[in-house]
């Protein structure tokens, strides 16, 4: 009798005993699971520890003594000292842990979203130097599920291509171009980067739906998820600069060009007339197309000769993509009547702020001025042209440079780490 009971009650002790250590470790995974969430969303915020103690807030809110201040601070003479760039040998080295540089450089290594996830876009980034840019525009930009091609120029240095090669090695969905170009200014060349990259992409995968083409000085102006939410309202329409030819420029096709590595030099001689049914159309390097227009580049006949007579031109990355996007056979493509031109400003590619057309919105002018400074009349943008930007609806902005005006590019990157792991809390 005794000896059941005992039993009995120690049936219960087991059960009770399970009961409550089941409870307590339920609640220990809960309790963690959420702790984690807010852990790590915490932990991928970009506050620096900012020694300027310039409020990017009130930067990205436009606040003019706040931007006078940041520009101050650029002009103290240890500014440099106390700011010094992570350099090719850096990046080598804190790629060595893969975990490790991937959690202290904050790369954010889940989907944020559904939405996001099953909407993955391929980047094809053509750079040249500076490490430093690279690897931010990369974090700025990077999500699993997406898939980046970096074209190294032939040209770069052994170190830069070493630690490209290095921050690859980091993630399954970056890789270098399987062929390498020497990139000349203003010739065929830096379209082949962007066609090498665009082929890499084609075979790496299925899945991805837009292709945007990027370079060194990009920087994104909205979120993975804004992005993504644009590339869908788009509805396989490609959007790209498009616009009528002006005359001065018609001699940059009409005449055949000699390329050497050291440079590209017209010569008298005339080229046949474009293998095409329109007329050739004026735009910019850079474009969001879908992938079926990527399809269409790489393997149609029409496309593949219309490209081949593009070789011996002047600049054609500046009017072959925006020809191709008139051709009534590609996908994406809008008609080449005039009334379907594209400006630079109804794209969506590129914001960019030519000096010439800089003003007084009030007045008629498309943008406010450059406050940072001009190369070949483009501004490289300072900390007061973040306002203005934020609200265009442009998915990149070029041209940045962190020897320009460094705090910019910082108050960008926090904005946006911010919008993306806290959607709910900005508009
Ligand atoms: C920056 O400015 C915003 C609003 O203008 C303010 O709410 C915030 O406290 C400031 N941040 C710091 C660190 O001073
Ligand atoms: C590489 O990293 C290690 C450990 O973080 C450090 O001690 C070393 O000085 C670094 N070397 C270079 C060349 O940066």
């Amino acid at each position: 009798m005794l000896k059941r009971k005992l039993r009995h009650c120690k049936v219960n002790y087991i059960s009770l005993f399970l009961f409550i250590a089941l409870t307590a470790l339920t609640l220990t995974l809960f309790k963690n699971h959420s702790k984690t969430l807010l852990f790590s969303n915490r932990n991928l915020e970009l506050k620096e520890d900012n020694q300027d103690h310039v409020n990017c807030t009130k930067i990205i809110k436009g606040d003019i003594e706040e931007i006078e201040n940041a520009k101050l601070k650029l002009l103290e003479v240890d500014y440099k000292k106390r700011h010094s760039w992570l350099t090719e040998q850096d990046y080598i080295n804190m790629t060595k842990d893969c975990y490790l540089f991937t959690r202290n450089r904050k790369y954010i290594l889940n989907p944020l979203s559904r939405e996001e996830n099953e909407f993955p876009i391929a980047y094809s980034i053509v750079v040249h130097h500076k490490i430093d840019m690279l690897e931010r525009l990369l974090r700025s930009i990077y999500a699993p599920q997406n898939h980046y091609c970096i074209h190294v120029d032939q040209k770069s240095s052994e170190s830069f291509l070493s630690a490209v090669k290095a921050i690859a090695s980091c993630f399954e969905n970056v890789f270098i171009a399987s062929e390498l170009e020497n990139v000349v200014y203003a010739s065929w060349t830096r379209v082949q980067a962007d066609l090498n990259c665009m082929k890499d992409l084609y075979q790496a995968n299925r899945r991805w739906k837009y292709l945007i083409n990027l370079c060194g000085m990009d920087f994104p102006i909205k979120t993975n998820r804004e992005i993504v939410q644009v590339l869908k309202a788009l509805k396989g329409e490609n959007s790209l600069e498009t616009e009528k030819m002006p005359a001065h420029k018609e001699t940059r096709w009409r005449k055949h060009y000699d390329v050497s590595s050291g440079g590209i030099q017209k010569t008298n001689i005339d080229k046949e007339p474009p293998p095409i049914q329109i007329s050739v159309f004026s735009g910019s390097a850079y474009f969001v197309v879908s992938r079926a227009f990527v399809g269409h580049v790489l393997k149609d006949g029409n496309a593949r000769t219309f490209l081949e007579w593009s070789k011996d031109t002047y600049s054609p990355d500046e009017f072959l993509w925006a020809t191709l996007q008139r051709i009534p056979q590609v996908p994406g493509s809008v008609p080449a009547n005039s009334k379907f031109d594209v400006s630079d400003m109804n794209s969506i590619a590129r914001f960019v702020k030519w000096e010439y057309w800089e003003g007084d919105v009030t007045k008629g002018a498309p943008y406010p001025p450059c406050s940072g400074t001009h190369i070949r009349s483009v501004c490289v943008f300072g900390a007061g042209d973040l306002h203005f930007m934020l609200k265009q609806h442009h998915l990149f902005a070029n041209k940045f440079d962190v020897n320009v005006d460094p705090i910019a590019i910082q108050c960008l990157e926090e904005h946006l780490r911010y919008k993306a792991l806290y959607p709910e809390t900005l508009t």
